[in-house]
């Protein structure tokens, strides 16, 4: 297990669609344990594989932070089959340090995804957890949270989007 770096956008691999995960071998078992460890390194709530420069279809969702192994998920090759409800709060994003904004996203989710031992499973999740999966799962197509914004808000995203890519050329 190990903490790996955390990609900050404008990071190609942010904007890279994932791939199926095809065997689960020790490369993916130890993929989503260093996936874990960075998780609640940063701390954060949720991370996807592209995140650590993995474009494979992988994510972990925790909302307890390692406090509670119960709240800890793994997602391989999720899929969301169903969603009801929306509602707009507050999200951030490991990959886009500094922004937060409000998205809307539904209040109810039913994911299919497998399991590491390779065993297909549903979780129906409300409000932050359903917000949360949302989230990661839009990481493995690319999709960053500020894609969801409109108007003004948007505006005023890609001011910050412009400057953190300015930062990010300085640091390289
Ligand atoms: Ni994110």
């Amino acid at each position: 297990m190990a903490i790996r770096a955390i990609r900050i956008y404008p990071d190609p691999v942010l904007r890279t669609p994932c791939r199926a995960v095809g065997a689960i071998d020790d490369s993916v078992r130890k993929l989503v344990a260093d996936m874990i460890d960075t998780m609640h390194a940063a701390p954060g709530i949720g991370l996807a594989a592209p995140q650590i420069g993995v474009d494979l279809r992988v994510a972990v969702v925790d909302l307890s932070v390692g406090e509670d192994p119960e709240q800890q998920h793994v997602f391989l090759n999720p899929e969301i089959v169903q969603r009801h409800g929306a509602a707009s709060d507050v999200e951030g994003c490991l990959s886009l340090p500094g922004i937060t904004d409000k998205v809307e996203r539904p209040t109810h989710v039913l994911v299919k995804a497998l399991d590491l031992a390779g065993q297909p499973f549903e979780i129906e999740a409300d409000d932050w957890l359903a917000r949360a999966i949302c989230h990661e799962l839009d990481h493995l197509d690319g999709v960053l949270f500020v894609d969801h914004l409109r108007g003004l808000r948007r505006e005023r995203v890609r001011r910050q989007l412009k400057k953190l890519a300015a930062d990010q050329e300085v640091l390289v």
